[in-house]
């Protein structure tokens, strides 16, 4: 199979930093289908020959194992073409568009690496160039909207030229290794499903935690916030994925309409129940990692007084029967303890404790990153013969290991599939959609709060867990986050 991939913003950071490492490990490891064309697309006049020079000395920028040696960029390299493009002139579409017919690949993708302000006028463009053929995709990176109507009116865009099967958007997360194993963990084995209920769950902990600070995009952050930036798409999707009823087959729609059903299912906010239910921070100078770091509002490009989250913790409900009453907590924040993201399914207690001691309840911990495993906690008898109290111990498994040989990143899986045209690790403008629409009342709220004169987010310290009344949230129903337990 033929394929042209047509990156727009080739000159770009994602481009450089994300897409062109993964392009290269894909067909290091022989995944990238023979028979390719990668081209770069960007405002500057370069050729060729200086575009590949540019993209093989970013390497130097990818971690080691992941460079190409001179020999395999070379080859790597025969892939790569640029063209000039301004994004505003009809000539350069229809340039394109002979460029692509002159070799009539069998599929084309077409990747919007740009900023997300241009994807409407990229797409009416492409509509009027007739670059929309069904065997044309295009893909969309995040931040797709900053709010619903943003998000509608990039999706009324693409929808005016493209149909829904060629819109690919992307949500990195979907890609991770660790993330799919939560759709094989709970529709690939058996044993899970009949406690995937509120009768055996008492609740379900989300935890999307990093050790750095925003660095150099201060700006770019300034106007996003962790609650646009993690939680509206990356956290969301982990909880529809693991509230999900099994879809009645793999395919991409029967997997998207069961998340969007989650989506509908969260209980609604409200002013007030934002105010009780979701605590937003920001960080303040600490240590991370043994060092002093400054606080948000020093970093380069942060307006000092700045309202920007850094962490949100909030709690929610699935309003259906498997889920009712059993609380969703979310966490995700800059500049905590350690960069860690994992999901905590802790079960009920024993009805009835007949072992002295504590009785601490079963949990199941999910870990995406940094390692990528199972860790089931159970209560055993130490069998040291002076105690019948029991103590905890844990199955660990570490698909990192068991599957070393076989693992690929994130964007390499996503970008195999846009070429293959699976649509399964995808957005749905409707799932993506929802999931604006519930996070809406509370961006309300807090510009509420701003607006009449509040305080803004909790300062927390670099290098801990967040605002102290993030851990009050849990515990007003009784829990306490997993590292606390
Ligand atoms: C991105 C966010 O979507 O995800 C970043 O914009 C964040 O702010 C990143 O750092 C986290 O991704 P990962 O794969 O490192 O967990």
């Amino acid at each position: 199979m033929s394929f042209d991939l047509v990156f727009f913003g080739g000159t770009g950071d994602l481009t450089w930093r994300k897409l062109m490492p993964a392009l290269f490990q894909a067909f290091r490891h022989g995944k990238l289908p023979a028979g390719g064309r990668i081209l770069a697309v960007a405002r500057d006049e370069r050729s060729d020959e200086a575009y590949r020079a540019f993209i093989q000395e970013r390497f130097s920028e990818v971690e080691p194992s992941k460079r190409p040696t001179d020999e395999e960029f070379a080859r790597f390299a025969e892939l790569l073409h640029y063209r000039r493009m301004d994004l505003s002139r009809p000539e350069d579409y229809a340039g394109l568009k002979q460029w692509l017919d002159a070799r009539g690949a069998d599929t084309t993708v077409l990747y919007l690496a740009t900023s997300p302000h241009l994807f409407p006028v990229i797409c009416e463009q492409l509509g009027a160039a007739g670059l929309n053929a069904p065997h044309i995709r295009v893909v969309l990176e995040k931040p797709l909207g900053h709010d619903l109507k943003s998000a509608q009116e990039i999706n009324r865009a693409v929808r005016s030229v493209f149909r829904e099967e060629q819109a690919f958007r992307i949500d990195h997360y979907l890609g991770k290794p660790s993330v799919q194993n939560l759709m094989a963990l709970r529709f690939g084995n058996a044993l899970f499903e009949p406690l995937w209920r509120r009768e055996s769950i008492a609740n379900i902990q989300i935890t999307l935690a990093e050790s750095l600070g925003v660095g150099t995009r201060g700006d770019f952050y300034d106007r996003t916030g962790a609650l646009r930036d993690m939680v509206q798409n990356h956290a969301l999707q982990l909880l529809t994925m693991i509230a999900m009823e099994p879809p009645s087959t793999s395919d991409a729609d029967a997997i998207r309409d069961e998340k969007l059903k989650v989506l509908k299912s969260l209980r609604p906010f409200t002013a007030e129940s934002v105010a009780r239910d979701v605590i937003r921070g920001q960080y303040r100078a600490g240590n991370a990692g043994g060092q002093a770091v400054p606080g948000y509002q020093q970093e380069v490009k942060v307006p000092e007084g700045s309202h920007c989250e850094t962490f949100v913790a909030l709690r929610t409900e699935v309003q259906n029967w498997r889920w009712a009453g059993v609380p969703f907590y979310l966490r995700t924040g800059k500049r905590l303890a350690s960069r860690e993201a994992q999901i905590v399914v802790n079960f009920r207690e024993v009805p009835h404790p007949i072992f002295p001691g504590s009785h601490r309840a079963n949990k199941l911990v999910i870990k995406l990153q940094p390692e990528d495993g199972l860790e089931l906690h159970l209560l055993a008898a130490k069998g040291s013969g002076t105690s019948d109290a029991l103590a905890p111990v844990s199955l660990d498994l570490d698909f990192d290991k068991a599957f070393a040989a076989e693992r690929v990143g994130a964007y390499e899986r996503l970008l195999l599939d846009a070429i293959a045209g699976r649509l399964n690790l995808f957005v749905r403008s409707d799932e993506q959609e929802q999931a604006w629409r519930w996070v809406e009342p509370i961006l309300h709220a807090w510009e509420a709060e701003r607006s009449g004169g509040g305080e803004g987010p909790r300062g927390y310290a670099a290098g801990s867990w967040g605002p102290a009344a993030a851990s009050a949230l849990v515990a007003r129903d009784g829990y306490a986050w997993s590292e606390e337990q």
